[in-house]
């Protein structure tokens, strides 16, 4: 067993409403695993029925949002808030997705408050940092991870909340949807330089209880081999966690 446990959790981005969500469910092969936890992250408008799928299943999964705004309520047209998702049971959120920094203007700036505010009102939060293939060629994944972490470390709320509500995802951005994959090499490397900079700033302790999960094109086919690395603590799924055969044989490949 991984001494932080093992996340798999399930991006379904803007797919699967209610109808599709409850058959998801319905047909998902799931069963118990001992350090081990299954996460979904449904659109806004599948929350409730994703809820009462894996509640009335008896299913013990997880149930987070995509977003959220940082603002308790007010006049911000389209938006949903903290104290409505808590109202219906949601108590997790994925933020800094690099679509929401890529296709909807979201700075660190941003991602930061949005972070402070969900973890000052008792979200448990999962945070995606990731380069892309033009930072990599050019030798600065280093640099723009830290970049994209430093003011998050630098917080207090977001510091003390590394390691028991706040654990990372590092998704490159040119392996997410792609298929291409970063080899279990990469991503072990850039897994094991994320820990050394939460060790740096945050401490042993800290650092050694962040998950810290790999997104970008995970399958069947690669997850072992990823899970394997020492410092991947799960996988963040996009594409193979909207089918139940698929998102199954991932959490199959998890050892029991
Ligand atoms: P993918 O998406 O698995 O389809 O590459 C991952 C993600 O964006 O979280």
């Amino acid at each position: 067993m991984k001494p932080r446990g093992i996340l798999l959790a399930g991006n379904w981005k803007m797919n699967h409403g209610p109808t599709a969500a409850q058959e998801f469910f319905r047909a998902l092969p799931y069963s118990k695993k001992p350090g081990a936890t299954m996460r979904i992250y449904p659109s806004f408008l599948s929350l409730s029925t994703a809820l009462d799928s894996v509640n009335s299943a008896g299913k013990e999964i997880e149930i987070g949002a995509q977003n959220f705004h940082a603002e308790k309520s007010g006049a911000f047209t389209g938006e949903v808030s903290g104290p409505m998702l808590q109202e219906i049971g949601i108590h997790q959120v994925l933020l800094g997705h690099s679509e929401r920094r890529q296709y909807f203007g979201e700075t660190p700036a941003v991602i930061l408050k949005k972070t402070v505010s969900a973890l000052q009102q008792g979200f448990e939060v999962l945070l995606c940092i990731g380069e892309t293939l033009a930072e990599r060629n050019a030798g600065q994944t280093q640099a723009v991870l830290t970049h994209q972490l430093e003011s998050t470390l630098a917080d207090p709320i977001c510091a003390a909340a590394f390691g028991t509500s706040l654990h990372l995802a590092y998704e490159p951005v040119w392996a997410i949807g792609t298929g291409m994959t970063a080899t279990p090499a990469q991503a072990q490397e850039t897994h094991a330089s994320l820990r050394s900079l939460l060790t740096r700033t945050l401490g042993q302790t800290s650092a050694d209880a962040v998950q810290i999960l790999y997104g970008g094109s995970v399958t069947p086919s690669n997850f072992a081999e990823l899970l394997a690395c020492a410092d991947i603590d799960g996988g963040l799924v996009g594409g193979a966690s909207l089918k139940p055969e698929s998102f199954g044989a991932l959490w199959n490949l998890i050892p029991s």
